[in-house]
């Protein structure tokens, strides 16, 4: 006899909906799977079979075909498990076919018959509301991502047992409600408030969070650096639900959410070790995973020490820098993940870390080619995406020893908000959100200078010696720092501090 069941698998950060076509007929007993099932589906016979008949189901020995239809794409997701215990069912008329119709099902089988959790579950309950199903058969491991989708039914279930008895109608079984424990507010999150001094590097990161710039810190170690940048989702705004929701798909994709969580709230903080490889970066594999890039969406990507980077693997930052998404080729597929984020990075400004500090104890032992070579370990085009670079001086000791509290990380957020608020009414419609996303074109139309502003420029251009390309990314960061203030025009002064912005010490691209 023939069956159809509903599985879903997911290719990018989207689901498939995958037909499970099974036929059982007289013959010599075999079990194939048909339709470019990977190696862990291709088991799935296996656990299918056991699965069935530790459920106490006996199935006499046929010759049974499995199809996964669309055939043409790589099935990988263990979750397929599932869709093909109830089509078998179904095609040895154990469950009568309609109890199938509308409803997908997804859930990795264990031996015994017991439901597993899967990953990617949220993009494929999205991908089939949109295609019309109705109901969700999934592991209890995987109901609370399931019930993010609006509009559908989900049901959590332990075991194939359960399922059985539901689906031919010998047993009920209530949807499942959402469970999700709300992780504690966390009273000693990174805060700004525990900076001392560094008033330059906290109002870059001001600047960077409220314009969406990059930013590169250059300094001394122990300085402050790392300490910094781990605080700087603490004054981004919150993710609104439409992002909070990409963000979900991804980490479900990844198999990084935390287990009865629902929605991620928080904006990602990445901070891939400089070890690590070009793949785990920007993403990739046989079944191509999404990368450091694509986990950090609408949050931060930090790489602290950055000249220990291979230069290799930094360069592929560019397409996600310039596009905001990653593009994987493979031979079965191309795919697009996105890769929306701010990019920190920090960096000594030599080897030794003493360059530039002016205290009479501490020397740079470094030769001049030692210096030129860590230094040109980030390349101009990648320079060039990094609108602020900032030199972060030692800590003064009467900073550090002061008894009074820096600014709260919530009092700067506040600025940024408003400051992203300004840029949402001018960008609206047109597809960008903050001042660093804007083009050469929209920067002549959108941040006309005064004069005082522009006179300004001309000489610092003229004696800093200032490249053509240090020019649109100074008048972005003037844009935002006017956006803070709240001021409608770029004024002198805006320009000036973003001049300031542009600390040429070190490392730089000029
Ligand atoms: N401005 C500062 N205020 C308070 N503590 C600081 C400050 N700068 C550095 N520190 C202390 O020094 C430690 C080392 O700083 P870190 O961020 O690792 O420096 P870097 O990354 O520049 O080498 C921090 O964990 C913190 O305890
Ligand atoms: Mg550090």
């Amino acid at each position: 006899m023939f069956a159809k069941s509903y599985g879903a698998t997911t290719l990018g950060v989207d689901g498939v909906m995958i037909d499970v076509e099974v036929d059982c007929a007289n013959g010599l007993p075999a079990f194939d799977i048909v339709g470019l099932p990977d190696a862990s589906v291709k088991e799935a016979k296996e656990r299918v079979r056991t699965a069935i008949k530790n459920s106490g189901v006996k199935l006499k020995a046929e010759k049974v075909t499995v199809n996964l239809a669309p055939a043409n794409l790589r099935k990988d997701n263990p979750g397929l498990d599932l869709p093909i215990a109830v089509g078998l069912l179904a095609a040895y008329a154990v469950l009568p076919q309609a109890s199938l119709e509308g409803r997908l099902f997804s859930a990795e089988l264990s031996l015994e018959g017991e439901l597993r959790g899967v990953n990617g579950i949220l993009p494929m309950a999205v991908k089939a509301r949109e295609m019309g199903f109705k109901e969700i058969f999934t592991s209890r491991h995987n109901a609370n991502e399931a019930l993010l989708v609006d509009g559908l039914t989900v049901y959590a279930v332990d075991n194939l047992r359960e399922l059985v008895d539901y689906l031919s109608g010998r047993a009920e079984l209530s949807p499942a409600k959402p469970n999700i424990e709300e992780p504690e507010e966390d009273a000693f999150a990174d805060d700004f408030a525990d900076v001392q001094g560094q008033f330059q590097a906290k109002r870059a990161l001001e600047i960077a969070a409220a314009g969406g710039h990059n930013v590169l810190m250059s300094g001394a170690p122990g300085s402050g650096k790392t300490m910094l940048a781990r605080r700087m989702n603490s004054i981004l705004p919150d993710l609104t639900t439409q992002e909070a929701l990409e963000v979900t798909k991804i980490y479900s994709i990844a198999g990084l959410l935390p287990p009865g969580g629902g929605l991620i709230r928080k904006r990602p903080f990445r901070s891939p070790h400089h070890t690590a490889s070009t793949t785990a970066l920007i993403g990739g594999g046989t079944y191509p995973r999404p990368g450091e890039v694509t986990l950090a969406q609408h949050g931060v990507l930090f790489l602290d020490e950055v000249p220990e980077f291979n230069k290799a693997t930094l360069e592929v930052l560019r397409q996600p820098l310039e596009d905001r998404k990653v593009t994987i080729s493979r031979v079965n597929a191309t795919l697009t993940f996105p890769a929306n984020f701010i990019l920190l990075t920090a960096a000594n400004s030599c080897p030794c870390g003493n360059l530039g500090i002016s205290d009479g104890i501490h020397k740079c032992t470094c030769t001049p080619q030692e210096i030129k070579r860590y230094q040109s370990k980030i390349s101009g085009p990648l320079l060039d995406r990094i609108d602020i670079h900032i030199r972060v001086p030692q800590v003064e000791y009467k900073d550090l020893s002061s008894q009074s509290k820096a600014e709260s990380s919530e009092s700067i957020r506040k600025r940024v908000v408003a400051a992203r608020n300004v840029q949402l009414a001018r960008f609206r419609g047109t597809g960008i959100f903050t001042n660093s996303q804007m083009n050469h074109a929209m920067l002549k139309e959108q941040c006309p200078l005064g004069n005082d502003a522009q006179s300004l420029l001309e000489m610092a251009f003229r004696k800093m010696g200032l490249s053509a390309r240090s020019y649109d990314r100074i008048i972005k960061v003037a844009r935002t720092i006017a956006d803070l203030e709240g001021a409608k025009d770029i004024g002198a002064k805006h320009v000036g501090e973003a001049i300031q912005m542009r600390n040429d010490v070190g490392m730089s691209a000029e």
